[in-house]
């Protein structure tokens, strides 16, 4: 790569303001022909305004943008695809009624753009066996995997004829050996002449695949590295400056039970459909003592959700029985397990637990409704304390919940069910959107849960989260658990192999 040529695309001192908040304080950035720039920061730095303001999505307040070298104007995402800039959000936007033809279809004809159907079921599959797995065009998107329909995103893309791809953490919610499939893809674009800009919070991810990496903070740039230039440690010191962090955290290893083996919760026999009536739990008999974490790990997508779902009462059982503290609650309802003092930390808390339009302060007052009593004049200094403790930044306690970065709002969970979690904590995928900083808090906090006496469901699909912080590890894969060890007798190769069966 040379960068003696003009940039293909240069962002020239960008800003970007929502009300309360500086989303982009006068960035700059050069991304070259044939190049990987990793966009890195931390939750909430500005990362995906960025990329909107690159594609089209906003309009910034003021900066300008060159397209090799001519200035341009983009005051949509169909002018930014005119120049071959195409945007891959985090969560895919299909239509979920249609089929992947369709959906594709739909997008390029709102693009202006005709393709014949061959075409579309060919560069489907194309680029489906890229990354390792497989799409029936005809399936409708509704049945798709997280991989799947980013499979279709990077189809729609390759159609368009994106010469700038910008994809949003999708790698964050990538399945490991899928991610591998996905670097090498987007080592191909490069290859093929193109430019991407892969946009993590993960350091070890930005580090693998980058040629440079590009570090926001807080809305600006704090420095762009070369690749002789990468490493771990400078990368950490120029995303969280002095702050301290993982120094201040313990190593993982050996928790052990606070409590003394009552147990909390009790699935029997269960049996569960997913949302488009497949059976997803198939059988689990599991025992959640007081003091223990229980993780729970397997591939994406073996009825991790639907267990999740059915332990805090939002998924009724087709068979079997669910036991609280002796009490049966089978298809009882998330009403009942909520105020037997069971918190709920899931990957999407928008989708579960919160609601975007109320404020941090009102989304905090429903969880009154399961936790202990809460005085309304309390409240806001109440969040306004969480908003502290946990880091959250938001423009006030009073401002929705939507209008927040999606860490941000990870943090708000956090904040709350931890809280909530009196007798027992289900974390589903809770550390996705979290960046490292904090997911090592979390953890930690999770242990301390524990400790404290309160029984910890961990599911996750991080072996090595997993393993940091569990004392039990259950494996699933199919809906079935296919292992059950104390975290002492069980090893990393054992679990993976298990997860795979
Ligand atoms: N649509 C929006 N309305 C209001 N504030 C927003 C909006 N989008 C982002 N923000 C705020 O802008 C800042 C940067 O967010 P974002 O670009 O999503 O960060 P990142 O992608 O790095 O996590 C955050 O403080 C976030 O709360
Ligand atoms: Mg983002």
């Amino acid at each position: 790569m040379s960068f003696l040529h003009t940039p293909i695309l240069r962002v020239f001192n960008i800003v970007k303001r929502f009300p309360g908040v500086t989303a982009l304080n006068g960035v700059s950035l050069e991304l070259y022909q044939g190049e990987v720039h990793v966009l890195l920061g931390e939750n909430g730095s500005g990362k995906s305004t960025l990329a909107k303001v690159i594609s089209g999505i906003y309009l910034p307040d003021s900066g300008s943008i060159e397209v090799a070298g001519r200035q341009v104007v983009f005051s949509s995402p169909a002018d930014a695809i005119r120049y071959g800039i195409y945007y891959i959000p985090q969560t895919p936007s299909l239509v979920e009624s249609l089929t992947v033809t369709e959906n594709v279809l739909l997008a390029l004809r709102s693009y202006s753009l005709l393709a014949g159907v061959g075409r579309v079921r060919e560069v489907v599959r194309e680029v489906a066996s890229k990354l390792g797995t497989r799409v029936d065009p005809d399936t409708k998107v509704s049945e798709l995997s997280y991989t799947q329909r980013q499979t279709v995103e990077l189809a729609k893309a390759v159609l368009l004829g994106a010469r700038i791809l910008i994809v949003d953490e999708v790698t964050t919610y990538l399945p490991r050996v899928v991610r591998e499939f996905f670097y090498n893809y987007v080592r191909q674009v490069r290859e093929g002449g193109g430019s991407v800009i892969l946009i993590t919070h993960k350091i070890s991810e930005a580090v693998e695949v980058a040629d440079r990496i590009t570090i926001l903070r807080v809305g600006t740039v704090v420095r762009t590295l070369e690749r002789g230039e990468f490493n771990v440690e400078l990368i950490r010191k120029l995303m969280f400056g002095n702050r301290v962090t993982s120094s201040t955290v313990e190593q993982p290893g050996g928790p052990t039970p606070g409590g003394g083996g009552e147990e909390v919760a009790r699935l029997e026999n269960a049996w569960a459909r997913d949302d488009s009536g497949n059976l997803a739990l198939r059988g689990v008999t599991l025992s959640i003592m007081r003091g223990e974490v229980l993780g729970v790990v397997g591939i994406a997508g073996n009825g991790q959700r639907e267990l999740a779902e059915v332990l805090v009462g939002l998924r009724g059982l087709v068979r079997g029985r669910y036991y609280l503290r002796g009490a049966d609650v089978t298809n009882r309802g998330t009403g009942t397990v909520r105020a037997a003092g069971v918190g709920f930390i899931p990957e999407a808390p928008l989708y579960y637990i919160f609601s975007g339009d109320l404020s941090l302060v009102e989304n905090v007052a429903i969880a009154s409704r399961w936790g202990p009593v809460i005085r309304w004049d309390s409240l806001a200094s109440r969040v306004r304390k969480l908003v502290d403790t946990y880091g959250i930044s938001a423009a006030s306690p009073r401002a929705p919940v939507k209008t927040l970065s999606g860490g941000n709002i990870m943090r708000l969970a956090v904040a709350r069910e931890l809280e909530l979690s009196r007798n027992m904590l289900v974390a589903y995928n809770a550390t996705r959107s979290l960046d490292e900083a904090f997911s090592e808090y979390f953890l930690n906090a999770v242990r301390d849960l524990a400790q404290r006496g309160t029984a910890v469901v961990y599911i996750s699909e991080s072996v090595d989260e997993v393993l940091a912080v569990s004392n039990r590890v259950a494996v699933i894969s199919s809906g079935r658990i296919v292992g059950l060890f104390d975290r002492e007798g069980v090893n990393r190769d054992t679990v993976e192999r298990l997860m795979v069966m």
